[in-house]
């Protein structure tokens, strides 16, 4: 990352808000960006402003409710709260980055099968973070996957369609690692 902040007289000086004042690389769904931006610029702001990937909602802004969740590395983060200056030189993931060539990923088909959306306003988050709990454990039980979703909050849907289509997704993984199709 670089920045224009400047010391004077042993004073630092901070740029103006909204002044792009430093200058990121990262990877935003497997594509290279680079882009000028406000040091104080929250993740989700860089997704949904600047790059115009607006999949991923913002509701509490404080860490607290999961509909923000992206990956950063494969870890999930809170995007309300993430400075974007802080994924320079790392690999976001967003819910667009979900599917291939246009068709739903076996996560997203199981949530749509287990009418685990109403309004869909938390389901990027809910889909973020179920994608890191598979890639770290592909066969999870309803407590782990409880536990691991804590911190997402439904307020339409409820969250047993939820859970049920994760284990969905572990099985629909798992038959196409046996070579049974899903
Ligand atoms: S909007 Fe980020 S945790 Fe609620
Ligand atoms: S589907 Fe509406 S808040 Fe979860």
């Amino acid at each position: 990352m670089t920045s224009t902040d400047t010391a004077a007289d042993g004073v630092a000086s901070f740029p103006a808000a909204g002044e792009r004042a430093c200058t990121i690389q990262t990877t935003v769904n497997g594509v290279r960006v680079e882009r000028a931006l406000d040091p104080r610029m929250t993740l989700v702001e860089f997704l949904r402003e600047d790059l115009e990937l607006t999949g991923t909602k913002v509701s509490c802004g404080l860490q607290v409710c999961g509909v923000c969740t992206v990956l950063v590395d494969d870890q999930p983060v809170s995007s309300c709260t993430y400075l974007a200056a802080d994924v320079d030189g790392r690999a976001v993931r967003t819910v667009e980055g979900l599917a291939r060539e246009g068709a739903l990923n076996g996560l997203q088909r199981s949530f749509a099968e287990e009418f685990a959306l109403q309004c869909g306003f938390c389901t990027p988050g809910f889909l973020m973070m179920a994608t890191a709990l598979l890639e770290r454990d592909p066969d999870p039980t309803e407590e782990t996957i409880r536990e691991y979703l804590d911190g997402n909050f439904c307020r339409c849907t409820g969250y047993q369609p939820i859970v049920a289509a994760v284990r969905r997704a572990a099985a629909r993984k798992a038959g196409e690692a046996g070579g049974e199709p899903s």
